[in-house]
């Protein structure tokens, strides 16, 4: 079984008039590549309605599963306007293969789990305080998730809330070969390296390396994630953890976007 990987397509950012849409030129790369199935790690687009209807758009197309978990950008709604995060969180669950609290099995033993994942500051440099992370601005620059994302509780106990059914999932499924899927850094070897004078402070909302010592825990096989638009893969022990980000398009190295998806998908063979 061929599945494929990516995250970040940020397909609105990313649309110019004289190219196919994002979504076209990745099912052109998928059709090529002759998947059995596609994972998203999130970050589609900047609004909800958007980000679904593309779900839908490329399971329809591809004719099999494609799994997903939603990126912070993917609750920002800047064009429905819902703040309720829960709202949105919810109606993303009614796309079947959205794994947020619903593992996915492959049919093969593998079985799929997944959720968006948080931050909660232990990828930041421990030079700022808690309250500093608290205020997401330092440096004239505001960390727009604090803008756009109301969970009605603190960054630490939305990270905690995922923590904690992402155990849960993977208590039930132990033993099986398991591919997790975030949207945040489950590892801080994807941060952005330091000495850096920004994300000194801004790598603190890329994720927690608490999601890498539950992988260990429970043999993960695969961590997908997504988020830092890099595109590098890591060995941790058993984990091989995989960050397949498209990213903007003014990071692009190749000439259409049909080529730089070739360059950025990542092949999983279960
Ligand atoms: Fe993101």
């Amino acid at each position: 079984m061929k599945l494929g990987v990516i995250s970040d397509l940020h397909v609105d950012l990313n649309e110019v008039p004289s190219e196919p849409p994002i979504e076209e030129a990745l099912l052109e790369v998928a059709g090529e590549s002759g998947l059995d199935g596609l994972i998203i790690a999130g970050d589609i687009s900047n609004d909800a309605n958007r980000s679904l209807a593309v779900l839908q758009l490329l399971k329809e197309r591809c004719g099999y599963p494609v799994l997903f978990v939603p990126g912070n950008h993917d609750y920002w709604s800047k064009d429905n306007g819902i703040r309720d995060t829960w709202h949105l969180y919810r109606q993303f669950q009614t796309f079947d293969g959205c794994l947020s609290e619903r593992p996915y099995e492959l049919g093969n033993e593998w079985v799929v789990i997944g959720n968006s994942g948080w931050y909660d500051y232990t990828m930041g440099e421990p030079d700022y305080s808690f309250d500093e992370f608290e205020r997401m601005h330092a440096m004239d620059r505001t960390w727009q998730d604090s803008l756009y994302v109301d969970w009605g509780m603190s960054n630490r106990d939305i990270h905690r809330y995922f923590y904690e059914r992402m155990e849960r999932d993977l208590a039930e499924h132990r033993g099986r070969p398991i591919v997790m899927v975030t949207h945040m850094l489950a590892h801080p070897y994807f941060k952005v390296p330091m000495p850096h004078p920004q994300w000194s402070y801004f790598n603190a909302f890329l994720g927690s390396a608490e999601y890498a010592d539950l992988y260990r825990q429970y043999g993960v096989r695969y961590g997908i994630m997504g988020h830092v638009h890099y595109r590098k893969t890591y060995a941790d022990q058993g984990t091989e953890m995989v960050c397949a980000c498209l990213g903007y398009r003014k990071e692009w190295r190749k000439a259409s976007a049909v080529e730089e998806i070739r360059d950025c998908l990542q092949i999983l063979s279960l």
